[in-house]
């Protein structure tokens, strides 16, 4: 248990560290390249909180391993715990001044979910949970909404950057949930869609293709605030985040049923 907590806290500190370099060279110059599309971006911030978050874990946590977005992994056989690290969620917004990204930890114990940490540092808005321990913002309970008509729901989802030439490119899902939602945002992080649906911002959220490092956290502090995940046919989300709906809990059959189109 202590080392439940303790864990807990370190992830804490690194996101906080790591949101710190985030608001301050907010707005400022950056040098940005590209990844696996024209439209995948990679800022000198990106890398800059991954090295501060990875570099800070080899000394502190030498026996773990870890799965960085970035490419800084180390893989320990055995290890008993593995952090899965987004260290700027929402790179495109970073890098045109749009105020909403985060950095986001997650941490598994012998490959189960058991610490999640999100921060939005513009906010300074802290999503903290632990595997039955309950989701928090900013150190107070969160809970998620218990609305049950989807046409009094509010959504969000996202679309993966081969969006311009895939053929499966949630377009369809998402045109189905204009017309049958109250509405529908795109805000382009979606650590922090989880965490809304999980505060109850939200009442659900699905998107395709995601990665690991999207979702790590995001998930356990949704099912730890009472809501719901899969993946968009009903079976248990994949930890590669191929496929990841999230929901209050009483919308999730209806938003199902919605994607089946
Ligand atoms: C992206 C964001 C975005 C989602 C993309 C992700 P990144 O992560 O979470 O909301 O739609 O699919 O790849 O690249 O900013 O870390
Ligand atoms: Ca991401
Ligand atoms: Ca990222």
């Amino acid at each position: 248990m202590a080392e439940l907590a303790e864990t807990l806290a370190l992830a804490t500190r690194l996101a906080r560290e790591a949101g710190a370099i985030q608001r301050e060279r907010y707005e400022t110059e950056l040098s940005i390249g590209t990844k696996s599309a024209p439209v995948d971006l990679v800022t000198e911030v990106d890398r800059r909180c991954e090295d501060h978050i990875v570099e800070t874990l080899l000394r502190e946590r030498p026996a773990d391993s870890i799965l960085a977005e970035e490419g800084s992994n180390h893989d320990t056989p055995g290890a008993e715990w593995r952090w899965v690290i987004d260290p700027l969620d929402g790179t495109v917004n970073y890098a045109h001044g749009y105020p909403r990204f985060c950095v986001s930890i997650g941490v598994e114990q012998h490959g189960q979910r058991s610490v999640g940490v999100v921060y939005d540092p513009l906010l300074d808005e802290l999503y903290q949970a632990t595997a039955g321990g309950g989701a928090f913002r900013n150190g107070n309970v969160i809970r998620t909404t218990e609305e049950p008509e989807l046409g009094r729901g509010l959504f969000a989802t996202g679309f993966a950057y081969d969006v311009h030439s895939a053929k499966q490119d949630n377009l369809d899902h998402f045109a189905r949930f204009v017309k049958n939602a109250r509405a529908v945002r795109r805000d382009g992080s979606a650590a922090l869609d989880l965490c809304y649906v999980a505060s109850g911002r939200l009442d659900g959220y699905w998107e395709l293709k995601l990665h690991p490092w999207d979702v790590a956290a995001g998930a356990l502090i949704v099912e730890e605030a009472g809501g719901r995940m899969s993946d968009l046919r009903g079976s248990p989300l994949p930890s590669d985040g191929s496929s990841v709906l999230a929901s209050n809990g009483p919308l999730h059959d209806a938003m199902l049923r919605l994607l089946a189109g």
